[in-house]
């Protein structure tokens, strides 16, 4: 069953039943004007961190899931009859309330139609702005004039800091207050105390937001919350719009909320705009705004520059492909979803609340890069510098970087117990590929600050992060897991040996060899290509068991991921990663790959390992704490599911790569909605395995490092339209079944179009390659022959 189509030519999602399995999600804004809106308008705002800058109040995981969020209430003063512009809070029969949701990149518009009257409310953050519109349309199409009320509802923080907001009411309860001066709702928390631009965290600060709002006639307004709602009722019946009027009251302590009321007389076939315009800063800024943007020529050309930004990222890569599952998330969802992987990391969403998780977490986010160095190169060059200044000189990485206190060179070292092992081990993978991207081969002789002290190159930075690793070893000389590998819930003590991060050490120790020999570093070159000689014999002499790679080696011994294990008998990750560091021989990749078909394939992906914990204490294995079947025990982690097909494909098997894609890929299930859940177009954290009660059902939707490895591999792997420093490499691995597929490619400024042929049914190999018609020997397009515009031809046989 599906709830909604991919309205490609649009960029668009559009949801046609409101009663999705869940409330399902968008993004507005950037990092300076930050919101989520769900298809029934639910959400919230912030500004730069959805933990420290919170002005719209959430209750997560609340009952109903999305609400209260940016309403727009509708009533008949005729009949006194109401309800809400968005199907749900109002919540009127679904036989007779029409309503349909379009996503878009950075924005929102929800259609509906009650009884007569039909409505279109629109809802974005304008690029490069503080403050967000909604605007609601509202039609007349009958043949009878409607006198309606138009209630616009949202609800104040009294305290910026989520949790200062959420649980300290004590205090938070005592700190606002909204006033209404000059048609403005100027809102408020501690304003007796000056402002501290300088230092965002600090609570002892005053901080102010706006509303306002333009259309029909003005006629009330409510800043606190219970005047307009009343004080036994909930968003599906506030007490203001069932009388037909707001009360008028200001805001004093307890809790505030944003709600004007328009009236409108809506002649037949008439229509009419209610304007609401909401950001931060005081009253002088709220008025200014409004003069400059307060009308709806202003409201639609912002819309229209807000989609030519995001268009024009999408259009770096468009492809036609013989599955259109495929297209609709290689060209609008599966990269959008990377780009705001990348913007929010893992601060916010319906699931994210910032608490725990503020800024960027190491490991995620120099992941986060790979999906999207094509469309923002110079984006992921900052970030990557920053990432880089998180580095201490050790050479392992501070946990989190919080853009807004992070002060290279100057950081407290990482407690040495804190240390996660494969961090920095990350760079191995996405700095190549953003100097691929770009030719920035000089990147490399950057100088970075380390966090805590001293400098070095970015090569420099990468040979410190081996070298962490390869001085922390554990008895078979593997490198340690430390606080925990990638994988979060695994303890195998501090000097327990991590064979996930041995294999990321052998892939690291290859890139430095080849890269040294490409920057004129024969010592370098030396050093990596002896260290990688080691490994390799530890390598050998430990990691294999027969049929598959084992998992790792706790502290005290005990061999995780042995065919002798009753639980965690394999494990995806060594599989994978054993192959793509170029460790596993082709044997051993042959049975790693069908260990991981017998064991851990399913439907809906590859579970992280199977059987799950039941047994196993928890100072071992932290995964034995979800229930089996989800999560890190045992779940199928979409993260890792772009790994097993980077795999088949480095064994050159395209159909079961494709296989493996689209048993993740989130608009295959578009017709199985209602098993999946979660929204179709993005990509999740897992899914429950086989061995859960819930098998199938996807959890924890948008932000996960799924997004920017599943776009990485459509792109470069599978399409294998791939940056190299000298050129473009055309490599493409796919299912024999595809005729071909051509794609447009915006490749260091000039757009190629590349048509790919398939007329003898294989998966891989470039039989013959031109460009503008003149033959090319091998697959790599050199850099310096590819002039904007030119057509280049692949023939695979
Ligand atoms: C979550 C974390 C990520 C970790 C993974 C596995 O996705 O964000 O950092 O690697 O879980 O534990």
């Amino acid at each position: 069953m599906n709830y909604g189509t991919f309205d490609d030519a649009a960029r668009e999602y559009v949801i046609t039943r409101p009663d999705t399995p869940r409330a399902w999600s968008n993004y507005l804004g950037s990092r300076r004007y930050g919101a989520i809106i769900t298809n029934h308008a639910g959400g919230y705002s912030f500004t730069r961190s959805p933990a420290e800058g919170r002005f719209l109040r959430h209750r997560y995981n609340a009952v109903p899931m999305d609400l209260p969020g940016r309403q727009f209430y509708l009533r008949d003063r005729d009949s006194g009859d109401f309800w809400s512009a968005a199907w749900q809070p109002v919540g009127k029969p679904l036989d007779e309330f029409k309503s349909t949701t379009r996503f878009g990149p950075g924005y929102a518009v929800i259609e509906s139609a009650w009884r007569g009257i039909t409505s279109e409310a629109t809802y974005f953050v304008p690029l490069d702005q503080d403050f967000e519109y909604w605007r609601l349309r509202v039609t007349n199409p009958g043949s009878a004039t409607r006198k309606l009320s138009v209630f616009s509802y949202c609800e104040f923080t009294t305290e910026w800091n989520l949790i200062q907001d959420t649980l300290n009411l004590q205090y938070a309860q005592y700190i606002s207050d909204a006033v209404w001066r000059d048609g403005i709702i100027l809102a408020s928390s501690c304003k007796r105390l000056p402002e501290d631009p300088q230092n965002f965290a600090n609570h002892d600060q005053s901080r102010w937001w706006w509303m306002t709002q333009l259309g029909g006639t003005i006629a009330g307004f409510d800043c606190e919350r219970e005047k307009f709602l009343g004080v036994y009722r909930s968003y599906d019946r506030p007490e203001a719009v069932e009388r037909g009027a707001c009360g008028n009251h200001e805001h004093f302590s307890d809790n505030g909320c944003g709600a004007i009321q328009s009236d409108l007389e809506l002649a037949p076939g008439e229509s009419a705009d209610v304007l609401v315009l909401l950001g931060i800063g005081q009253g002088p800024k709220a008025k200014s705004v409004r003069a400059k943007f307060g009308h709806v020529a202003a409201c639609e050309r912002e819309l229209a520059k807000l989609k030519q930004h995001w268009h024009a990222l999408l259009d770096t890569m468009q492809v036609k492909t013989p599955d259109a599952d495929f297209d609709h998330m290689t060209n609008v969802w599966g990269a959008y979803n990377a780009l705001m992987t990348f913007e929010w990391s893992r601060s916010c969403s319906l699931v994210y609340t910032g608490d725990q998780r503020d800024g960027f977490g190491f490991r995620d986010t120099v992941q986060d890069f790979l999906g999207v160095t094509g469309m923002m190169p110079d984006a992921v060059r900052e970030r990557m510098v920053l990432m880089l200044s998180g580095q201490d000189s050790t050479g392992g990485a501070q946990p989190e970087i919080r853009p807004w206190s992070h002060a290279p060179g100057k950081m407290k070292p990482t407690p040495p117990h804190h240390y996660r092992s494969d961090d920095c081990l990350w760079f191995f993978n996405s700095v190549p590929a953003y100097v691929a991207e770009t030719g920035d081969v000089e990147f490399y002789n950057e100088v970075v600050p380390y966090a805590d002290k001293g400098k070095d190159t970015v090569f420099g930075h990468l040979r410190r992060a081996l070298e962490f690793n390869l001085t922390r070893t554990g008895r078979n000389g593997l490198p340690c897991g430390l606080l925990a590998d990638w994988n979060d819930c695994l303890k195998l003590g501090y000097k327990g040996e991590s064979v996930f991060v041995t294999f990321q050490v052998r892939y690291g120790l290859q890139v430095l060899a080849d890269l040294a020999a490409k920057l004129g570093k024969p010592k370098d070159q030396k050093w990596a290509l002896a260290e990688l000689a080691k490994l390799d014999k530890k390598i050998a002499k430990v990691c294999w068991d027969g049929g598959w790679f084992i998992w790792a080696i706790a502290e005290d011994g005990t061999v995780f991921g042995t065919k002798k294990a009753k639980e965690g008998k394999v494990y995806l990750n060594t599989q994978c990663w054993a192959i793509l560091s170029g460790a596993a021989t082709p044997e051993q990749t042959d049975k790693a790959l069908a260990a991981v078909k017998k064991h851990l394939s399913s439907e809906y992906g590859v579970a992280l390992c199977n059987p799950p914990f039941a047994k196993t204490p928890v100072k071992v294995m932290r995964a034995v704490l979800f229930n089996p079947g989800n999560k890190e025990n045992g779940g199928i982690f979409s993260h890792t599911q772009s790994w097993v097909v980077l795999a088949e494909i480095a064994r050159g098997n395209g159909d079961e790569a494709y296989r493996y894609y689209r048993a993740f890929m989130p608009a295959a299930q578009n017709d199985q909605a209602e098993i999946r859940e979660i929204e179709p177009y993005v990509h999740c954290q897992s899914t429950h395995a086989p061995a859960s009660k819930k098998y199938g059902r996807s959890r924890v939707p948008w932000l996960s490092g799924t997004a920017s490895w599943s776009h990485f591999t459509a792109t470069q792997h599978i399409l294998g339209i791939r940056p190299e420093i000298e050129g473009l490499r055309i490599d493409p691995c796919i299912p024999k079944s595809w005729p071909g597929f051509s794609v447009k490619r915006v490749f260091r400024g000039k757009t190629l179009h590349i048509e790919v042929k398939n007329p003898r049914g294989v998966s891989r190999g470039v039989k013959s390659l031109t460009l503008n018609g003149t033959p090319i020997a091998g697959n790599l397009l050199p850099a310096k022959l590819l002039k904007n515009g030119v057509t280049i031809v692949a023939e695979l046989g």
